[in-house]
């Protein structure tokens, strides 16, 4: 009976691990936290500050990739833009939208 709940924890174990592990990729802090914190830190307020309604920073980040948004330097945005999946583009939107 030990040797089966020891069992039992591992394999739930090692399963927790994995299941995290593929949820933290398409998670919306951890995108923010690899990709877009570098320049616009942890809080969204370094250099150029995001801030916003999900729907806001969406619409911002699409505008980039069909070109009808951006300033001076959003040939910067589109190429970080252009490397995430729509999916991304929505989860990554509202952690943003977390920082108001
Ligand atoms: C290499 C630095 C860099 C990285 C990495 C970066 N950005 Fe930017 N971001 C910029 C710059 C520079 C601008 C201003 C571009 C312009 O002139 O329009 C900007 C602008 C923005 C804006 C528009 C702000 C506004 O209100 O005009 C949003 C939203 C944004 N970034 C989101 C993101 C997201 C989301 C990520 C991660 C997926 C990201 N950025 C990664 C440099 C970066």
């Amino acid at each position: 009976m030990k040797k089966l709940i020891i069992s039992l924890v591992l394999v739930f174990g090692v399963f927790s691990v994995f299941s995290m592990g593929a949820f933290a990729a398409e998670d919306g802090a951890s995108l923010y936290k690899e990709r877009c914190a570098g320049c616009h830190g942890a809080d969204g307020a370094k250099s150029t500050p995001v801030k916003g309604t999900s729907q806001e920073i969406e619409k911002k980040l699409k505008g980039y990739l069909d070109g009808s948004y951006g300033g001076t330097k959003k040939a910067v945005m589109a190429g970080i833009v252009k490397k995430l999946s729509d999916e991304q583009i929505k989860l990554v939107s509202a952690h943003i939208a977390t920082f108001n």
